[in-house]
């Protein structure tokens, strides 16, 4: 384990889980052979929460088929220690249920040790917290948004009065999240323009299906009015194929494919992905929806994140036509506006710079 996964474990055990001497600690993790996570990080965890003095309790499950499909042993597990953290998609899957117990629960997305070791889980929690903070307060302001990207995305739509949507890295969980890594989604029910997929679309990590992920050999160019999807454009049999992907997964269950719920892109300039994303797509988003270079749709359901995520890359995305990330750079981090929060942590503005690795 090197010095930087220390120093990432101890970020997320002090900062983030709030481990104390004394306490009880449950690691879960996934079944081996999963090949989600690599398999030091629940050992590279383990070893610094016992190095804090923590009494290191560990499972690992198969994986979950959805939300609904959580062994019981976990449950009981977590009403007897005082942290439960998950290096499982069971994590992720359950954040929008009560869990049992009174202790923390978080969910981390470090998914190898040099990923723990990155920047991304190396800035200070409360920095990234309070960062993302004044990005959701900021845009909570704002009434109209747009993302476009160099691939030809251009959509649009209204900011509601008040945000209904809770995900990632809103404090209404009750699951945390580690490293901190997105704003609140945003509504997509009064979008329009169009979204130009390339590469893949796949799925959300909410419930399992197969297959996860759709190939797309070449690009397709979606229309949208007021949140749907009205129309696709491209060639004829790429779009055919997509069209039975979206819909073989909404009659599975029973959603709306052509519904796209909301989006949100990723807030973590540190974020990067060691691997070939087509080489594993689902893997891949699993980590990389944290970098600014990535945006999502959370599309075919009317529940965030959805079951199928579409990926934006290098997204420019505008409230009131002020530009808080710029070609994948997150220039509200940049900016004089939160100039105080980068000095007290220590933080320089070459630091913020979004890095370029994102397995593309
Ligand atoms: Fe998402």
């Amino acid at each position: 384990m090197t010095d930087k996964a220390v120093s990432g474990a101890q970020n997320l055990l002090i900062n983030c889980v709030g481990l104390d001497k004394g306490e009880t600690i449950l690691l879960v993790s996934e079944e081996y052979g999963l090949g989600y996570f690599d398999d030091t990080v629940p050992l590279a965890i383990a070893e610094t929460a016992r190095h804090m003095g923590a009494t290191v309790l560990t499972m690992s499950t198969p994986r979950a088929n959805g939300p609904d499909d959580v062994p019981e042993a976990l449950g009981a597990a977590m009403l007897h220690v005082d942290h439960t953290v998950f290096m499982n998609r069971i994590g992720d899957q359950m954040r929008f249920r009560e869990l049992p117990g009174h202790g923390t629960k978080t969910m981390i997305y470090t998914l190898d040790n040099v990923i723990l070791g990155s920047d991304a889980a190396l800035f200070p929690h409360p920095f990234m917290k309070e960062m993302v903070g004044r990005f959701n307060s900021e845009m909570a302001t704002r009434k109209r948004w747009r993302v476009t990207c160099p691939a030809g995305t251009d959509v649009s739509g209204d900011m509601p009065e008040v945000s209904t949507v809770s995900d990632k890295a809103d404090s209404s969980f009750s699951v945390n999240l580690f490293p901190i890594c997105v704003h609140r989604p945003v509504p997509a029910n009064s979008m329009n323009g169009q979204i130009v997929l390339n590469r893949f679309v796949t799925g959300t990590n909410t419930h399992a299906y197969s297959p996860e992920v759709f190939h797309l050999e070449s690009p397709i160019t979606v229309t949208v009015a007021d949140g749907h999807a009205v129309d696709l454009q491209g060639d004829p049999e790429v779009v055919d194929a997509f069209r039975a992907h979206s819909k073989m997964v909404a009659e599975l269950f029973d959603l709306d494919e052509t519904q796209i719920h909301s989006w949100h892109a990723g807030l973590n300039p540190g974020t990067i992905y060691n691997g070939k994303a087509v080489d594993d797509p689902v893997r891949w988003n699993g980590m990389i929806f944290g970098s600014p270079r990535h945006l999502h749709f959370h599309t075919c359901g009317d529940y965030p994140p959805g079951e199928i995520n579409w990926h934006v890359i290098d997204p420019t995305v505008s409230f009131d036509g002020e530009e808080f990330i710029r070609d994948g750079e997150v220039r509200m981090f940049l900016s004089d506006e939160t100039a105080d929060v980068r000095t007290r942590f220590n933080i320089t503005k070459t630091q913020l710079r979004t890095n370029q690795s994102i397995g593309l």
